[in-house]
């Protein structure tokens, strides 16, 4: 079949179907499997018990059996509930759940947002796909003239779901990172990247009018830094300098879920564009992403949500409103969902330094998301081979090649000494993969002596 020049982008081998492929494997596969892979939230019986009541309460509303306008919910006499299965929202989303989230972020920041401030889309993945094509890509100049723009990932590594999504090529422009030893709990061999301001600041794309938007996620897919207050202060004034906007990937921040133990805060304003989701909350199948962005960007992401989607899906939108509403979306962040990442997080530690403390490993100081990053510094493999190894023995990570969109990975010896691996599995599953992991790193090392 020939497929057009989209058609073949979009479906030659990424990444990220790479990933997907091996987890999806993985789960139908009868052998046991450590997946230490892939980004699925972890099981949390808080979490479930709560969405399941929500969930049984929308069902005793009648949510399938009676039909009411979005007039009549918003005048009180039909449920959002009932509403929002038998109707389309309109293409910004479920104004129910956007009046929602307005009276939510205003009772819980000063950002005097309104509903023109709000938009919702499938999963905010399907938000970085509209924004990266709004904001990368072709454009034209005041002089007519065709200009291509990046969109500017300050610190590489980042979040592997960015690298495909532009409908033509690829329009990313990074920056490598300052790599700091630094202390854990007191403990040595760790280390946290920070971002290079001098070479950001110089980069010819940014200086030359080549960068359409700053985009970072924070905390990081997959490395699990959080950029601190002054970093992301020293963002946004360049993005106000150079007149693009700063779009902040909050999948894994706060207020929810708020997988988050460093010191920070969160700021907006409308050179801001901040994209929330209620994947990590432990919703992924709902496909519920949220901007928060000036209204001249939701009123373009609303116009790409009527073709693409004709409205955003509404079932995520129902489950959250009452959840936002009376703030136990933020309850349960704070009480059940970061505390149980954080001690995923101290266990995973402990038995990585169990297992291979002696030989040159160093994690990134694990501030937040649901990943370790783990830098195996001169390992005589490429971690791609050593994924493939780790593979075979029933363990599943990520390899780090695929996570520096903009980055030339042939000539960044860093790029191919890491991998991710997901904290969100039980405890089993960190100890036995982690043992493979430990096994595997430690033959590696003594067979080429360089330990
Ligand atoms: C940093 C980051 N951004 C965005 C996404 C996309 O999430 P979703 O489309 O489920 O909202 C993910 C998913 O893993 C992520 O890790």
């Amino acid at each position: 079949m020939n497929f057009s020049k989209f058609g073949q982008k979009f479906t030659q081998p990424t990444g990220i179907s790479q990933l997907m492929d091996d987890l999806g494997d993985a789960l139908k596969s009868d052998q046991p499997v450590n997946m230490l892979g892939g980004g699925n939230p972890a099981r949390i019986e808080a979490v479930n018990e709560l969405f399941l009541q929500t969930y049984q309460a929308l069902g005793s509303d009648g949510i399938f059996d009676k039909k009411g306008s979005d007039k009549e919910a918003a005048d009180g006499t039909a449920s959002t509930a009932i509403t929002s299965m038998s109707n389309y929202s309109n293409p910004q989303g479920d104004a129910a759940f956007i009046d929602a989230l307005v009276g939510f972020f205003n009772r819980h920041y000063d950002w005097n947002l309104s509903a023109d401030n709000i938009a919702l889309t499938n999963g905010s993945q399907n938000a970085f796909f509209y924004l990266f094509n709004l904001f990368g890509g072709a454009f034209t100049d005041e002089q007519n003239q065709s200009i291509d723009k990046s969109i500017l990932l300050p610190l590489a590594p980042e979040y592997i779901g960015y690298s495909d999504v532009h409908v033509d090529g690829q329009h990313f422009a990074a920056v490598l990172p300052h790599i700091d030893e630094v202390t854990h709990d007191g403990e040595a061999g760790f280390f946290k990247y920070r971002v290079d301001f001098e070479a950001l600041e110089n980069l010819p794309a940014l200086v030359e009018g080549r960068i359409g938007a700053i985009c970072c996620s924070r905390p990081t897919n997959p490395t699990g830094n959080v950029l601190t207050d002054e970093e992301m202060s020293r963002l946004a004034d360049i993005a106000k300098r150079y007149e693009v906007p700063l779009i902040i990937d909050n999948a894994y921040g706060m207020p929810f879920p708020n997988i988050i133990y460093s010191d920070a805060h969160l700021n907006w304003d409308t050179n801001t564009i901040l994209c929330f989701s209620l994947s990590k909350i432990g919703l992924p199948g709902v496909r519920t992403g949220i901007i928060v962005a000036a209204p001249e960007v939701i009123s373009a992401v609303s116009s790409m949500n009527a073709v693409v989607n004709l409205a955003p899906t509404r079932f995520g939108a129902a489950l959250a409103t009452p959840l936002v509403k009376d703030d136990r979306i933020k309850q349960l962040s704070d009480e059940a969902i970061k505390p149980f990442y954080q001690q995923q997080a101290n266990t995973a530690v402990r038995l990585l330094k169990e297992a291979l403390g002696d030989y040159p490993l160093s994690i990134h100081k694990p501030e937040g998301a649901i990943f370790l990053w783990l830098w195996f510094k001169d390992l005589p493999v490429t971690t791609l081979e050593l994924y493939e190894i780790l593979k075979e023995k029933g363990t599943l990570i990520v390899p780090s090649q695929y996570f520096f969109p903009g980055i030339d990975v042939d000539n960044y010896k860093h790029a191919h000494e890491c991998i991710r691996m997901s904290i969100a599995a039980d405890e089993q599953t960190l100890i036995d993969g982690i043992k493979v992991i430990g096994d595997v790193v430690r033959e590696l090392y003594d067979k080429s002596l360089v330990k």
